[in-house]
């Protein structure tokens, strides 16, 4: 017995052991059951998903990253990165590391998120209890999440309790009684609390939709962040880059006859979804079935996209300088929030409307005189979203015509607007105009009314009469203000100090150069303080200088230690100071005093370009006429160094932090010319010495230390594929390719897409043909081989022109891929930044 007893634990033991042994060497997914449906009997255990019959979707328990908190989620299972698109519990959270947590379905209906201690910490809220003891949970290959009862029918759907994502088909909108369900983002990327940011419908004819910025949650508490425009019946107003391929992706149903109104999309039976992000922006996203996402569409982009960003009766364009801008009749209502940028205070009509005046002084209208003189009239712009609170005028004619429109609104003073939409009707406005934004192609017209004044068409006599009150007015004005002028400039002709006197003999004789006393440069740097230092440049640090006279300077202290001779140096900087071009950063002088040698520049208030290109606030202040016209300025201050100066001068730095913006946006090119400075200074020993900053050198420049101004094309080709897309060339790499930035826009460009090369923020804001033009330029001048490359001349009639350049080859790219180190990426990339020294002993 005893023996019997032993050998049955033993084999007992044995078996357990082989058990144990057996499921550790199973992979582990094995643990992570894939199951079908939920029912009373076995409920979904943590570690355990729940799939949909064609394994589309899954649901199963997750943690954001980073988060000690888990949840109940549903996702598409063979797309990454993994897209929660609803969250069962996002206000009540389980700990993460609860795992004996799961989720059941009772007989009753009821779902019910229980945690290890068997509390419950979510359930749904049954109204309709069911009695059978065969309910099921299941997901269906739609994304939904259904309970059904034994006999199929329905009891409660996830559809109805959408989070911060809509799936195709899936409906978001407004019952008769104005009741909705919004999207609401979440916390943050990594909280699925309800965040910030809602999603939905208003009730309004034609309808749009909006993302609101809201306090608490709650559709009461919140302000408008970002508007569609109304919709047209095929497309949003407000979204102009909705065009043939958006049709029939879009549905939005707002006939109030039916009393309801709501949106839904599908995107060709793609996978896709909607979102709003805890950021605000409103996306739709897709997957090719390759098992990646890809943005179809998002908003808002750009600056001009935000919900009333000019303000009441302000207009803003994206490639506008400055963006905004008050409707023709209208003036800022505070020029110094204006000029400091903040527009939202908008604008304010400068001569009020006849109607206006009409009523308050009670005069009895005109009965079909609408015509006269003494009335108000339209001023049309054209190819805007259409301000918000547009009110639908149902026609009264069989006939619905923009004139009728243009009278419906001309008869009721309180109309301030008005617009005749393809597809809509007649659309009026008599609120505040607040959010009109204009797009380059696309929008519609509308018309606001202006007093006939400000339209320019008054009668003649009358005409004249301002013509001559303001005449007078305006002479007096200028006599008074020549009178000021003149013992202004009296003034200005008697300098004060030494200082001055040098810098006006500076100023107007170029070929003398101004040598400033070391004491005076103490003075204005403050001691070379390090709250002066503007950066590190290539040469030695920059610092921001005011003189006594209050004119700012930007002094660099040139770092080379050096046998040169003060005379030597004296000379070179007489040449170099001597080089000018409205795109070179003007030298106003220098100061020698033992080992210092210091450069005087005139001060450039807008910093570098690289302050705007990579930094993801201001980039967006760099539409496209503005990069254009800096390409333009670089390119033409390159060939003046090149070919049009008395000196051949090779930069050999050149790059985007070397690019100097004035107060107008110009470029300005700086440190030229000190490559030959330093080189100069060296002693003449045999060695050679490579400036440069990496990833702007030229292949043989950086291996051989063999320069010419080919090299400068080539860092003239990276900074122009630079400052189209706000890629640095040496952060950028897609880890998944293996690639660097210019062999990623030579593929761009070799598959017909160079235009997604362009910086998002540009929306589409720009001229294609330019942008290609440029892109082929930048790939041109980054030959591998110089003699591939084109000259400066080539370059500037390239820029031109509009018949096609040569193609560009495959570049090879090895420099560029054993420079770079992608962990320098974005933590270390002043150490990238900085001109590096390769010494090339030879
Ligand atoms: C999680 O966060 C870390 C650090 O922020 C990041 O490196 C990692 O990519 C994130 N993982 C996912 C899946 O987002
Ligand atoms: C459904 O059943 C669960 C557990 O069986 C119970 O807690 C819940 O109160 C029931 N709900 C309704 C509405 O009957
Ligand atoms: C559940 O429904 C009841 C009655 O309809 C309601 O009073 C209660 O607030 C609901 N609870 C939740 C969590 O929605
Ligand atoms: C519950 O079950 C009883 C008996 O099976 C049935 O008569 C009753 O109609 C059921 N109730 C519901 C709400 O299904
Ligand atoms: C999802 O599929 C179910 C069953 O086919 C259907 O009843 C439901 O309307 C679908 N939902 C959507 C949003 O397509
Ligand atoms: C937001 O909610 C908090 C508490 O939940 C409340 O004190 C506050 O008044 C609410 N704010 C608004 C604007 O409703
Ligand atoms: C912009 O102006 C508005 C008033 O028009 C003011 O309330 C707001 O604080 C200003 N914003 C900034 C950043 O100055
Ligand atoms: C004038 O327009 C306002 C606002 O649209 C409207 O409330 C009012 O009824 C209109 N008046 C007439 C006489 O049509």
């Amino acid at each position: 017995m005893d023996s019997g007893a032993e050998r049955f634990s033993i084999l007992n033991f044995s078996m357990f052991f082989f058990l144990f042994i057996f499921s550790l060497l199973l992979p582990s997914h094995y643990h992570c059951a894939q199951v079908y449906n939920i029912t009373p009997m076995q409920p979904l255990a943590h570690g355990q998903t729940l799939v949909s019959s064609g394994h589309i979707f899954e649901l199963g328990f997750f943690s954001p990253n980073g988060s000690a908190n888990m949840y109940v989620g549903l996702w598409h299972k063979n797309i990454l990165p993994r897209k929660v698109v609803w969250v069962a519990n996002r206000e009540k959270p389980l700990a993460a590391a609860d795992s004996l947590a799961s989720l059941r379905v009772s007989s009753n209906g009821t779902l019910e998120l229980v945690d290890g201690k068997q509390s419950s910490v979510w359930s749904t809220n049954m109204s309709l209890p069911s009695n059978s003891t065969s309910t099921v949970a299941l997901l269906l290959d739609n994304g939904t999440f259904v309970v059904n009862d034994h006999m199929g029918v329905e009891l409660w759907k996830s559809f109805d309790y959408p989070g911060d994502t809509i799936l195709p088909n899936m409906v978001i909108g407004l019952d008769q009684s104005g009741n909705g369900n919004f999207l609401s983002s979440w916390r943050s990327e990594n909280d699925p609390s309800t965040g910030s940011f809602l999603l939905g419908m208003a009730p309004q004819t034609p309808s749009q939709v909006y993302v609101w910025t809201t306090k608490n949650g709650s559709s009461t508490t919140s302000t408008p962040y970002w508007r569609s425009g109304p919709w047209d019946k095929t497309r949003f107003i407000g979204v102009p880059e909705m065009d043939y391929r958006y049709k029939n992706v879009f549905n939005l149903n707002d006939d109030l006859k039916q009393r309801k109104q709501y949106f839904s999309y599908s995107l060709y039976d793609r996978p896709a979804y909607i979102d709003v992000s805890s950021e605000g922006i409103a996306s739709l996203t897709y997957s090719k079935n390759d098992g990646k996402w890809y943005v179809y569409w998002e908003a808002p982009k750009h600056p001009c996209d935000i919900y009333g960003a000019c303000g009441p009766f302000g207009v803003c364009k994206a490639s506008g300088s400055p963006i905004c801008k008050c409707l023709k009749g209208f003036v800022p209502k505070s020029n110094d929030e204006w000029s400091q940028r903040n527009w939202t205070g908008g604008c304010v009509r400068q001569t009020t409307l006849f109607c206006e005046r009409r009523t308050k002084h009670k005069l009895v209208p005109l009965e079909g005189k609408q015509d006269d003189d003494d009335d108000d009239g339209f001023w049309k712009i054209v190819g805007v979203k259409v301000p918000d609170y547009h009110e639908y005028i149902t026609s009264l004619n069989e006939e619905d015509t923009s004139n009728d429109c243009k009278f419906q609104c001309l008869n009721n003073c309180s109309c301030l607007a008005y617009a005749f939409v393809n597809n809509i009707g007649c659309l009026v406005w008599s609120k505040h105009l607040i959010d009109i934004q204009q797009f380059s192609s696309g929008g519609v017209d509308i018309y606001v009314r202006l007093a006939r004044k400000e339209l320019g068409e008054g009668k003649p006599i009358k005409l004249i009469v301002i013509l001559t009150a303001t005449g007078f007015v305006s002479m007096l004005v200028a006599i008074v203000f020549g009178l000021l002028r003149l013992r202004a400039n009296q003034k200005e002709k008697i300098p004060t100090s030494r200082d001055t006197l040098r810098e006006y003999i500076g100023k107007h004789d170029p070929s003398e150069l101004l040598i400033y006393d070391f004491d005076t440069i103490l003075t204005a740097t403050n001691n070379f303080s390090i709250t002066n230092k503007l950066g590190q440049g290539g040469f030695g640090p920059v610092y921001k200088g005011m003189l006594q006279d209050g004119k700012e300077i930007a002094v660099k202290r040139l770092s080379s230690s050096s046998g040169q001779g003060i005379e030597e140096f004296k000379n070179e900087m007489l040449l170099i100071s001597n080089l000018q071009h409205k795109n070179l950063v003007r030298i106003m002088g220098c100061c020698v005093k033992e080992d210092e040698k210091l450069l005087v520049y005139e001060f450039m208030p807008n910093k570098s370009l690289d302050t705007f290109l990579f930094d993801p606030m201001r980039r967006g202040e760099l539409d496209w006429a503005r990069r254009f016209n800096i390409i333009q300025g670089v390119a033409r201050g390159l060939l003046y160094l090149h070919h049009d100066s008395y000196v051949k001068v090779i930069h050999r730095d050149l790059k985007v932090s070397n690019i100097l913006l004035d107060e107008k946006m110009n470029p300005k090119i700086s440190d030229f010319g000190l490559a030959r400075i330093v080189e100069r200074t060296q002693s003449l020993e045999n060695t050679q010495k490579v400036v440069g900053t990496r990833g702007y050198m030229s292949p043989e420049y950086a291996m051989g230390g063999i320069f010419s101004e080919k090299s400068d094309v080539y860092s003239f080709g990276v900074m122009v594929l630079e400052i189209i897309s706000s890629n640095k060339n040496t952060s950028f790499f897609l880890y998944d390719q293996q690639l660097g930035f210019l062999a990623y826009a030579w593929n761009l460009w070799n598959e017909g897409r160079g235009l997604a090369l362009v910086d998002e923020v540009l929306g589409d804001s720009y001229s294609p043909s330019e942008v290609i033009r440029c892109i082929q330029i930048g790939l041109i001048c980054v030959q591998d081989n110089a003699v591939d490359r084109p000259t400066m001349p080539d370059v500037i009639f390239m820029l031109n022109s509009e018949t096609d350049g040569p193609q560009p080859k495959q570049p090879i790219f090895t420099i560029q891929n054993s420079v770079y180190h992608p962990h320098y990426g974005n933590t270390n990339s002043s150490k990238n930044e900085a001109t590096i020294t390769l010494i090339d002993g030879r």
